[in-house]
C-alpha cells in the first residue's frame, strides 16, 4: 500500500438517524410481480471475516437480479413504472401488460444516459413493455456494455462524457413527442424520477433485513459503492434509522471521486473523471437529491485504485462469488478501513459488515498496480506500458492514452490534483499539480515525455549500448 495515498475522509459531523420512515410496501409488491423475481442471496464470507477479525462479512449478491447482472433493474423498473403511470394517468395497481399497451398507444419512448448498467436496465424494461428505448453513452464505454444494451433492442447514441450523455438524453427526451427521461441522477428541476429510482433500491435492502434477521444479525457497518450516489442515498436512508444506526462507508474509484471531493469541500463539486475499470462508478457529479443525505449521514468516504478493485474481484472469486470491479469495490474499501480505521467505524470482533456485489463478472483490462512509491519500481512499471509515439514509429504506435491513464491514476491515488490535456486526439498529456503553500514561494515545474519511440526503424541495433550519431557513423 502506498504510504502517500489519499486519506480516508471521516465525517466528524455524521448524524445518526433520519426522522423519516419510508413505506416501501408498494415497491416490494411491484418487484415481486415482475417475471423472474426472486430475492438475491446474502452470502457469508467466513474466511474474510476471519482475515479481518470481525464477526461476519456478508455480501448481497446482485449478479443475477431479475435476469440482469446488476441491481440497477430494481430502480429502473420502478422509475419507469411510476413515470408511465403518472404520464398515462393510470394507477399503481395497473398490470404491466396494460401499462405497455397504453404506453404504445401514446407512442411513449424512454431515454436514459448510462455508463453501462442503468441504460441496459432501462432498455430491458422498455423491451418488456414493447416501447422504444434511446440510450446515450459516453465515448469511452466498452464494447461489452454497448452490445448488452443493443441486445435489449435499444438505439445507442454516443456522447463525449457521461455528463454530456445525461444532458443530451435530457434535451432529446424533452424535444421528442412521448419522450420520458429515466435518469438515475437528479439535477436542477429533474428530481422526481431519480427519487423513484432511489426508492426502487429499497427492495434489495428489505430483503437484506429479512435475511439478517434469520441469522440474528444487525449490521454494524455497511460499505457502499458510489457512482452518482443514488444507491448510497437509498442505503443511508435505510440504515440510518432510530432502530439500526449502522455506520456507512462509501467507496469510489480514485479517478472518479466526486462524492469524496464534495465531502472534503463540504459542497457539491463536479469533477472530470479519467479511466477506471469500475465503469458503473465513473461519474463526476453526485446526484443533487442524494448530496444532502450523503453529506449528513455518510460516516466515511474513501477511494480505491483499479488494481485494488481487481484484487477484490479475485478474492471474491476464491469465495465462489462472481463479481465485476464495481461489485468488488466494497470489499477493497473494507480491507483498507479494517487496516486503518477500525475504531472510527466500529470494526471489531463483534462487527457485522454488509457489502453489495452490485454487478456480475465483466471483462476488463487487468490494471497495473499504482501503489509503488519508489522511483525504480515505478519506472519499471512505466516501461512495461505500451506507449509508442504514433508519428515517430514505423509500426503503428498506440500513443500515450494508456500511460496517461496510469499516470493520472497514480496522481489521484495520492490526492494530487491532475489535469489531462488532449490537444491532438489520442495524444494526451497529464499535468499533476501540488499547489504551493506559504508566501512568495516560487513554483517548480518538472516536465517529461510520456511516449516512447519504436525501435523498428533503426539501421543499427539501438540496444547494443554503443554511442553513435543518428546516421550510424
Ligand atoms: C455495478 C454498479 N455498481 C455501483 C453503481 C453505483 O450506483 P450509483 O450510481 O447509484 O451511485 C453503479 C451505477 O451505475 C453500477 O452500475
Amino acid at each position: 500500500m502506498s504510504t502517500f495515498r489519499r486519506p480516508v475522509f471521516i465525517n466528524q459531523n455524521a448524524q445518526h438517524a433520519t426522522n423519516s420512515i419510508h413505506d416501501t410496501t408498494d415497491i416490494q409488491d411491484f418487484h415481486r410481480g415482475l417475471p423472474n423475481y426472486n430475492p438475491t442471496p446474502l452470502i457469508s464470507l467466513p474466511s474474510l471475516a476471519q482475515e479481518l477479525n470481525v464477526k461476519n462479512v456478508l455480501i448481497k449478491d446482485e449478479s443475477n437480479r431479475l435476469s440482469l447482472p446488476s441491481f440497477k433493474i430494481l430502480g429502473a423498473s420502478w422509475g419507469v413504472f411510476r413515470a408511465l403511470a403518472t404520464k398515462l394517468g393510470l394507477s399503481l395497481q395497473t398490470a404491466l401488460e396494460e401499462m405497455g399497451e397504453a404506453a404504445r398507444k401514446e407512442s411513449m419512448k424512454l431515454f436514459a444516459a448510462t455508463d453501462g448498467n442503468h441504460g441496459r436496465a432501462v432498455a430491458h424494461v422498455a423491451k418488456g413493455l414493447g416501447i422504444p428505448a434511446h440510450i446515450f453513452i459516453p465515448a469511452a464505454l466498452d464494447q461489452q456494455s454497448r452490445s448488452a444494451i443493443s441486445l435489449e433492442g435499444a438505439s445507442i447514441f454516443e456522447s463525449s462524457t457521461y455528463e454530456d450523455a445525461v444532458m443530451e438524453a435530457a434535451t432529446t427526451a424533452e424535444s421528442t413527442k412521448g419522450g420520458i427521461l429515466i435518469q438515475d441522477s437528479a439535477f436542477l428541476d429533474y428530481e422526481t424520477i431519480p427519487g423513484h429510482i432511489v426508492d426502487g433500491c429499497s427492495t434489495m435492502l428489505q430483503e437484506i433485513d429479512s435475511q439478517l434477521l434469520e441469522l440474528g444479525h444487525t449490521p454494524s457497518l455497511v460499505v457502499c459503492p458510489v457512482g452518482v450516489g443514488s444507491l448510497a442515498h437509498a442505503v443511508v436512508r435505510h440504515y440510518k434509522t432510530q432502530s439500526l444506526r449502522s455506520k456507512i462507508a462509501t467507496v469510489e474509484p480514485d479517478t472518479a471521486a466526486s462524492l469524496y471531493k464534495s465531502l472534503n469541500a463540504d459542497e457539491p463539486v463536479n469533477i472530470g473523471t479519467s479511466h477506471t475499470i469500475m465503469t458503473g462508478m465513473d461519474c463526476g457529479t453526485v446526484s443533487s437529491t442524494a448530496w444532502p443525505a450523503l453529506r449528513s449521514f455518510v460516516d466515511a468516504s474513501l477511494t480505491i485504485s483499479d488494481f485494488e478493485a481487481h484484487c477484490a474481484v479475485q478474492d471474491l472469486e476464491s469465495c465462489g462469488i462472481k463479481a465485476g470491479p464495481c461489485g468488488a469495490a466494497g470489499l477493497a474499501g473494507l480491507k483498507l478501513l479494517a487496516s486503518t480505521h477500525r475504531k472510527d467505524l466500529g470494526i471489531d470482533r463483534e462487527a457485522v459488515v454488509v457489502l453489495f456485489n452490485t454487478e456480475g463478472t465483466r471483462q476488463y483490462p487487468v490494471p497495473h498496480d499504482i501503489s509503488c512509491d519508489d522511483w525504480v519500481s515505478l519506472t519499471q512499471v512505466l516501461t512495461r506500458i505500451e506507449s509508442t509515439n504514433p508519428s515517430l514509429s514505423i509500426s503503428d504506435g498506440s500513443g500515450e492514452g494508456i500511460i496517461a491513464n496510469y499516470i493520472q491514476a497514480w496522481l489521484e491515488h495520492r490526492g494530487i490534483e491532475s489535469h489531462r490535456l488532449e490537444c491532438t486526439k489520442g495524444r494526451p498529456s497529464v499535468v499533476g499539480m501540488v499547489r504551493g503553500m506559504g508566501n512568495g514561494g516560487r513554483s517548480l515545474m518538472i516536465n517529461g515525455h510520456i511516449d516512447t519511440v519504436g525501435i523498428a526503424n533503426y539501421d543499427t541495433d539501438p540496444l547494443d549500448g554503443k554511442l553513435v550519431c543518428r546516421d550510424g557513423k
